[in-house]
């Protein structure tokens, strides 16, 4: 395996139980912050054409924009209806108050 940690968004500019858009090597990435611990997943629910980065962060949980599906930001399973397939997740890691993603 290679090593792809790539830049994805300044730690300071995600805040406590919140989400962030961020483009990662071309691809549309959600950035996840909970409790002081960052998580990423693809930005696009699997239900239809919504940006997860503009839902709602509830603990570890993200509620999609459209029809409140919700996924799990550690692992990214299915949790409520109309969801039902998982979302992709990436590691992190945060270096100098840096987030990276590992594509
Ligand atoms: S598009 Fe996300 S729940 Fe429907």
């Amino acid at each position: 395996m290679t090593d792809s940690w790539h830049y994805a968004i300044d730690a300071d500019d995600v805040e406590e139980e919140d989400v962030m858009p961020a483009v990662v090597e071309g691809r549309e990435i959600a950035i996840y912050r909970v409790e002081g611990a960052f998580y990423a997943s693809v930005d696009r629910c699997t239900h239809g054409d919504a940006a997860l980065s503009e839902g709602i962060v509830i603990d570890d949980v993200i509620e999609c924009p459209l029809h409140q599906g919700r996924f799990c930001v550690r692992d990214g399973r299915a949790l409520s209806p109309p969801v039902s397939e998982p979302i992709e997740t990436f590691p992190t890691k945060v270096e100098d108050g840096k987030v990276y993603v590992q594509l």
